[in-house]
């Protein structure tokens, strides 16, 4: 923010703190983890944070990523802006990292700042970007915190050779300590600086568990995660759980998911024990969360306190005969934990709105008492009785470049391909870019994509959790599939469009997306856009489609970008072709008279 606008922002949250009905700031404690699943069970699997946690505040089962890569994921978390947005679309040069972050003006425009300009102090422990290494750490410094210590690649991803540069400094080597409670003890420091000064804070604590172990030096090597000696013993007995997904005899999915041979013996059990370091590491995040909500009971400052407990994507292993990895739409990727204790946040609560992380900025900004207001978000539910008012069904998912299997045994093909510079595994899988929606309500729950093979899936989840049907393949018609009495072309058709306005929206297009579609508001969700009056509307829409795989978002290859508006520019519509309605009314813009007639 430049500034005179920061010294806007200034003034007006002090002005805010000057109104005595507004209660002081809340802190804002925020636990991010690596890669965490939550159709793997993690979250059962973690006793301290049920019991301080989940038993003390909400847990938002409808909860998305919307790009299931960790840089992306966190810079769509952290800015309230879609992927397509920021441009930031891999972990990597020249597509994603720290350098690009910079480029594209993030490293000086995001949450971070932004609570400083309302007025809070902000302290960051742990991994905050990829590509944000020993040699451009300080080109430029990371901008947003007033105190930090973050983990350096390449040795981000090595459990026992945490390299660290704290409030700028020089690369620190923390060799044959335990990262995550490395990053922790960090944490808890800056929880203490924090709570020294009068202002509201905000500090996150971002551990690398569960992610895999990498070595990218001297060549890339992934393995599954190291645990601490005092974690050993546990989970012997555990397995993955054999859902319907899991390994499967008929594959399903499409472009190179569709080609996977079935996993052998050795790999599910290597798969299983893979898990099971999984969950090891994730009990030192566990032990941390409860030294947290003490540190902060002791000084009193649990009550004006809220903690966000989420993690950037999520996990699959052996599920659709994947080796372990992220980076697909599945909900094993993209469905995640995110748990949320505060002063207005119901205990022991559940709560089914459908959110994504792109709604996380937007409701910190919220609760520090100056809304953002050019998100591409919405303000989370987090008072009793506010799921009731939350009206969005939809998440936005995204996807650009390769998918990259980390356990010692994967290897899904070539990745070779003719883009110079880019540094990934030979063994990673091309052609994985895709666009994709989820559309949730009581009465529908629709994973759709598109990918850019332009080959689609559609997962009717109601009947296919595991999403092993794909109604638009051979194998399973899509005959029996009907809603509020359409047929499945009517349905697909709405959802075409839907994912058309999605792919390149912004700001309230995102939010509602459906008034794209009808200016006049008269439809707001998939069963309102189903109105048999629509149908000759929604079948002339343009569609999405590719004309090559690509690695990033250049948009000359993904096809038409602009939808028609219902009534205003619908050649279609009778009420336009009729001579009742004088012709300026029907000008865009004079929605609001047009309203008055109908
Ligand atoms: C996104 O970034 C890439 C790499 O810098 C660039 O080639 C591309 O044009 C950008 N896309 C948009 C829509 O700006
Ligand atoms: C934190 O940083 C902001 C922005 O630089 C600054 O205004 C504020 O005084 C700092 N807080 C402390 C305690 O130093
Ligand atoms: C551990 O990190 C240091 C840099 O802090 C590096 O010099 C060393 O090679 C790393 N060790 C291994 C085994 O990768
Ligand atoms: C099982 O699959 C892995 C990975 O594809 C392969 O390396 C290994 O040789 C296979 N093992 C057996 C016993 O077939
Ligand atoms: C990539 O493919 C090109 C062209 O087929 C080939 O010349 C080159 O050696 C390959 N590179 C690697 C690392 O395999
Ligand atoms: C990737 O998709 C292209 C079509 O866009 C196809 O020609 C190519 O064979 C695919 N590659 C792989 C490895 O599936």
């Amino acid at each position: 923010m430049p500034g005179r606008l920061r010294n806007i922002a200034l003034l007006l949250s002090a002005a805010a703190l000057a109104i005595p009905a507004v209660a002081r700031q809340p802190n804002i404690l925020f636990i991010l983890t690596d890669d965490q699943d939550w159709h793997m069970q993690s979250l059962q699997h973690m006793p301290l944070l049920q019991k301080y946690l989940v038993s003390e505040g909400t847990l938002y089962a409808n909860h998305y990523c919307t790009v299931a890569l960790c840089c992306p994921s966190r810079v769509n978390l952290w800015t309230g802006r879609a992927a397509h947005n920021t441009n930031v679309t891999d972990v990597w040069a020249p597509y994603g990292g720290y350098p690009k972050i910079v480029r594209e003006g993030i490293n000086d425009d995001y949450l971070p700042h932004w609570l400083q300009d309302a007025g809070y102090n902000t302290y960051y422990s742990g991994k905050l970007w990829n590509h944000h290494t020993v040699e451009n750490y300080d080109k430029p410094f990371a901008g947003g915190f007033n105190g930090s210590d973050f983990l350096l690649d390449p040795h981000t991803y090595q459990y026992r050779n945490a390299t660290m540069s704290r409030n700028g400094g020089d690369p620190i080597n923390y060799a044959g300590r335990y990262s995550p409670d490395v990053t922790a003890e960090k944490a808890y420091s800056f929880l203490h600086e924090a709570m020294s000064h009068d202002e509201p804070w905000f500090v996150v604590h971002s551990p690398i568990a569960p992610h895999s172990n990498i070595d990218l030096v001297p060549e890339y090597r992934g393995d599954m995660p190291a645990y601490d000696d005092r974690h050993a013993n546990l989970f012997k007995e555990y397995i993955i759980p054999r859902d319907e997904n899991f390994n499967p005899d008929v594959q399903g999915g499409v472009s190179w998911v569709k080609e996977l041979p079935q996993l052998n013996d050795t790999v599910i059990a290597y798969n299983d024990e893979y898990q099971r370091a999984r969950l090891r590491s994730l009990q030192s995040v566990d032990e941390m969360v409860e030294v947290m909500v003490r540190i902060l009971e002791e000084h009193g400052q649990l009550d004006n306190t809220y903690i966000f407990y989420t993690t950037d994507n999520g996990y699959h292993i052996s599920q659709h005969r994947m080796h372990p990895g992220k980076e697909c739409g599945f909900d094993t990727d993209v469905h995640i934990p995110l748990i949320v204790r505060g002063p207005t946040v119901p205990a022991g609560h559940i709560s089914n709105a459908v959110t994504s992380h792109t709604d996380i900025a937007s409701t910190i900004m919220a609760l520090a008492g100056t809304p953002l207001e050019d998100s591409d978000g919405i303000e989370l539910p987090l008072s009793a009785g506010a799921d009731a008012l939350s009206k969005q069904e939809h998440v936005t998912i995204e996807y650009w470049g390769l998918a990259i299997p980390e356990g010692l045994l994967g290897w899904y093909g070539d990745s070779n391909m003719s883009d110079p510079g880019y540094k990934a595994p030979a063994h990673a899988a091309p052609n994985n870019t895709y666009k994709a929606i989820r559309v949730i309500s009581e009465a529908y729950n629709i994973y759709y994509s598109v990918w850019c093979t332009n080959e689609a899936e559609f997962y009717d989840l109601k009947t296919d959790p595991g999403e092993m049907k794909n109604l638009l393949s051979m194998e399973h018609a899509s005959a029996s599939f009907t809603l509020a009495n359409r047929q499945f072309p009517q349905v697909r058709s709405r959802l075409d469009a839907l994912m058309m306005v999605l792919k390149s929206c912004k700001g309230r297009s995102c939010v509602e997306p459906w008034r794209e579609l009808h200016p006049q508001g008269d439809v707001s969700n998939l069963i309102d856009s189903l109105r048999p009056e629509f149908d000759i509307f929604y079948e002339q829409q343009p569609k999405v489609s590719f004309s090559a795989c690509m690695l990033g978002y250049l948009p000359q290859y993904e096809g038409p970008m602009q939808v028609n508006s219902f009534a205003v520019d619908d050649e279609t519509d009778p009420w336009k072709k009729g001579s009742r309605i004088p012709e300026f009314l029907l000008q865009p813009g004079n929605g609001a008279m047009w309203s008055l007639w109908t």
